[in-house]
């Protein structure tokens, strides 16, 4: 490629891309030279050996025993499709981010994805469903990493490991599958009953959406955002889906995800094919940006939490539509990086600890999965405004770089344009004061109720959602081969209420445990339930 087709950093631009992959009349090997046949190896006569001299043969043999990469560590399996994201200047007052001024229409990609299952899993599994969004906004990237539900099992990143170490398949059989029906996966989370609402979750209707584009998506962590004039709100995320939330019941999902693994892959692809393209409405929830971070008692910083929609209204900021299929899933949607640490101005982060781990595994993850560093130079991956860093070389450097210089400031070439004024456009942490604190190795005393949230939901499930999640427990308790992480299942189920607890027991035909805690004086909150949906709003 001539100078022409590069970019400033020396990037490849539309048709010089275009052109490394296949193009021309012809059949050739990877150095462009012509070949005639690429069915037979080169040999000594017809039926004699073959010769080490074949470059056509090795090079061929060669690339596809590299074909795969490692999949994901979590989240493998996943589907994606581009979009716009259209601003309805709602949020404006709030954030001052470029894409969420009034009538801004962004680029984006989703990648929906199952959390536990191998890369061929089937999609209809009991599990949380990852709805991560790449906005390719004009002043850098911004990913929106969430799920299907808006809290999660642990509150410090530290127990990350340990809870997809239960949750995946166990290390001698390797089974089972994305199911979370076993012995290790229950262990953990009656064990660390932080996770008893993100259970829950799973439990209900939830883990077994009937589609993608009938999921909610939660950005889960309160994030804060920056206003024009500086002043800063907490908030969290919300994706409403224009088509209501639908979940599958479970002899659907057994029999789909028997005739039709790809399910929800499937759906996806043939709803954008026929023009039938999903949409979502981004909402925020808004909390004072106190000292404190909390909101009505509860803490924000505490990823185990929602705060629920009666409190808090979601207000909608914007559209999303989902329009376009990838056209190389390789490419695109296996080879997307998503990190919660790309933010825009406008965007910034809170002192959840969950958080804060995020911010770091992501791009560590990434170095492997991707070979190397240079992962935002892959096409999905590079954002649509101008890159002028100072990173160079490395594994899979696509770019030619120019200049002698590749510091700030310099005084050969560029001198110094980065250091000028305070607010330029630049992304500008928040100066928030860290409090005065004692080094210290432990949770704080808000994040200690581990059941009141519980409870607030499953007081704010319709009838049918309630025998759905009495089946769930009893279903996947059911397979669990240890009586006694059975037991402390049913421990946490009466601490939730004594109902759900003694309706499972049943089924699994063990006694009931009294509760260790006593039933928390919560409020349903009726948005919970799937019956309970006020979106769509038109
Ligand atoms: C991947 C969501 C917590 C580590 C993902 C993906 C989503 C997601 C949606 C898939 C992204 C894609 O489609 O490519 C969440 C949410 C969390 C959470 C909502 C909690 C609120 C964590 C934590 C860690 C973590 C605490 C580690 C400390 C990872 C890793 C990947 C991943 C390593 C694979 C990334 C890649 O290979 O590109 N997560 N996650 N996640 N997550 Fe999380």
């Amino acid at each position: 490629s001539g100078p022409d087709t590069m970019s400033p950093t020396g990037q490849a631009t539309g048709a010089a891309q275009a052109r490394m992959a296949q193009s021309g009349a012809y059949l050739t090997d990877a150095q462009g030279t012509r070949r005639y046949d690429t069915d037979h190896s080169l040999k000594a006569g017809a039926r004699g050996p073959v010769l080490l001299q074949d470059h056509h043969l090795r090079e061929k043999v060669m690339h596809f025993d590299h074909e795969r990469i490692p999949e994901r560590v979590v989240h493998a399996r996943g589907a994606a499709a581009h979009g716009v994201f259209k601003s309805y200047g709602t949020a404006a007052a709030v954030s001052k981010a470029a894409f969420l001024a009034a009538g801004a229409e962004t680029p984006v990609f989703v990648r929906f994805s199952t959390v536990l299952g191998s890369r061929g899993s089937a999609d209809t599994v009991r599990d949380t469903r990852g709805f991560a969004t790449k906005f390719y906004t004009e002043e850098g990237v911004f990913d929106l990493v969430g799920n299907n539900m808006p809290v999660f099992f642990i509150q410090d990143a530290i127990k990350f490991p340990d809870i997809i170490h239960a949750g995946k398949p166990h290390p001698d059989r390797e089974i089972p599958q994305a199911q979370s029906a076993h012995d290790t996966f229950w262990d953990f989370v009656t064990l660390h009953t932080e996770a008893t609402h993100h259970t829950l979750w799973n439990m209900s209707d939830r883990g077994i959406p009937r589609s993608y584009r009938m999921m909610e998506g939660f950005g889960v962590h309160t994030f804060r955002l920056v206003a024009a004039d500086g002043s800063t709100t907490l908030v969290k995320f919300h994706w409403k889906p224009k088509l209501g939330v639908h979940s599958l019941v479970w002899e659907e999902a057994q029999i789909a995800g028997g005739v039709d693994p790809d399910f929800h892959r499937r759906d996806l692809a043939d709803a954008i094919e026929a023009g039938a393209c999903p949409e979502w409405e981004l909402g925020i929830q808004t909390f004072p940006d106190t000292p404190e971070q909390t909101f009505e008692g509860i803490d924000l910083l505490d990823a185990t939490n929602i705060v629920p929609e009666e409190l808090a209204p979601v207000q909608p900021i914007g559209l999303l539509t989902l329009n376009r299929n990838p056209s190389n899933y390789f490419a695109e949607t296996e080879q997307v990086a998503f990190h919660v640490g790309h933010l825009v101005p406008g965007i910034d982060i809170t002192d959840d600890p969950l958080l804060a781990g995020r911010l770091f595994s992501y791009l560590d993850t990434q170095i492997t999965r991707l070979a190397g560093p240079n992962f935002s130079q892959i096409p999905i991956n590079r954002p649509h405004s101008p890159v002028n860093d100072m990173q160079r070389d490395g594994f899979h450097q696509d770019a030619v770089h120019r200049g002698v210089a590749p510091y700030r400031p310099n005084s050969l070439d560029g001198g110094c344009p980065f250091l000028a004024g305070a607010d330029t456009g630049a992304y500008i942490e928040t100066p928030v004061r860290v409090p005065e604190a004692t080094k210290v190795r432990e949770a704080p005393e808000s994040f200690s109720d581990h059941f009141s949230q519980p409870r607030r939901f499953w007081l704010s499930m319709s009838a049918v959602e309630r025998e759905h999640i009495i089946g769930a427990y009893t279903f996947e308790l059911g397979k669990c081969y240890e009586q006694a992480v059975k037991e402390r299942a049913l421990q946490v189920l009466a601490n939730i209420d004594v109902e759900l607890c003694a309706r499972v027991a049943e089924g699994l035909g063990l006694p009931a445990p009294e509760p260790t805690v006593a039933p928390a004086d919560v409020e349903p909150s009726p948005a919970l339930s799937q019956v309970g949906q006020t979106w769509p709003t038109d």
